[in-house]
């Protein structure tokens, strides 16, 4: 590494679920972590099991919704430590609803979270990334994303939508060692999935190849690696992280 200190990661949504487990590996893996998310004393918990564990974490509670929030978040980031080295585009929320019914502000509300506020986060880092010439950009997609789901209009586009940035991304960035890809998680087991019908939950298990949920720490696996030197020469991949769902 060209740096004396370690990674600077930003990893957003880190307060539970699949970000807080993408914190607590890539803290393990020896980054100084900076967890994004609303809920304060949430992200305390995450920071204090990292410190604790001996890793290097540091929260910011930021409206992810509100762009202006979002480019501030970056900066103050960049202008704290003089780098972000990864970017992990993780938070995302749904509105579900069939077309028929649903409303501009959900499909707005959708886009703005998990699809425009990671469009600001990846154009304020590529500035400092360029500077470094080394950069690991990992937006969370979803299956969702790549083959559709009814009632999921909103989220389907804006995580089709993160593909379609995050190929265009290592097209723009790749020269200056900048490497962007997306994992797209199937069926995880976390606060977003317990609000699902179980009934549906475990139908849907069992018609996987692998029969089962995937865990968060499953799609940390994947984002480590893609964030990880031994990841250099991979980019403006889709690593899809299902159980065989799409495949
Ligand atoms: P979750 O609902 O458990 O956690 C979402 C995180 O995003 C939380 O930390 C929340 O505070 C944060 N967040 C939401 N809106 C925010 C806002 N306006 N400002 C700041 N932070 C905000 O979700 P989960 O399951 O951990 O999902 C993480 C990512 O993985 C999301 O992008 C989701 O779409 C994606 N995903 C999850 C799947 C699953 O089965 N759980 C499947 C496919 C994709």
């Amino acid at each position: 590494m060209g740096n004396e200190n370690c990674r600077v990661a930003v990893v957003t949504g880190a307060s539970r679920g699949i970000g807080s487990a993408i914190a607590q590996r890539l803290a393990a893996d020896g980054c100084h972590v900076v967890l994004v998310a609303r809920d304060e004393a949430k992200l305390a918990a995450v920071v204090e099991s990292i410190t604790s564990a001996g890793g290097k974490a540091e929260s910011r509670v930021c409206d992810l919704s509100d762009s202006g929030a979002v480019e501030a978040l970056i900066e103050k980031t960049v202008e704290d430590h003089g780098r972000v080295d990864i970017l992990v585009n993780n938070a995302g929320i749904n509105r579900d609803g069939l077309i028929l019914r649903m409303s501009d502000e959900d499909f707005h509300a959708v886009l703005a979270v998990n699809l425009t506020a990671a469009f600001v986060a990846c154009r304020t880092v590529a500035r400092p990334m360029m500077r470094g010439r080394w950069g690991r950009i990992i937006n969370i997609s979803s299956v969702t994303g790549l083959v559709g789901n009814p009632g999921q209009a909103n989220y389907a586009a804006a995580k089709a939508g993160v593909i379609g940035m995050t190929k265009t991304l290592a097209k723009e960035l790749g020269s200056k060692g900048i490497t962007a890809n997306v994992v797209a998680p199937g069926f995880i087991e976390t606060d977003m999935t317990e609000a699902m019908n179980e009934e549906v939950l475990v139908e849907a298990a069992k018609r996987l190849p692998l029969r089962r949920l995937g865990r968060a720490e499953e799609i940390a696996h994947a984002v480590a690696y893609l964030a990880s030197e031994d990841a250099g020469y991979v980019t403006g991949q889709v690593l899809t992280v299902d159980g065989g769902m799409v495949c």
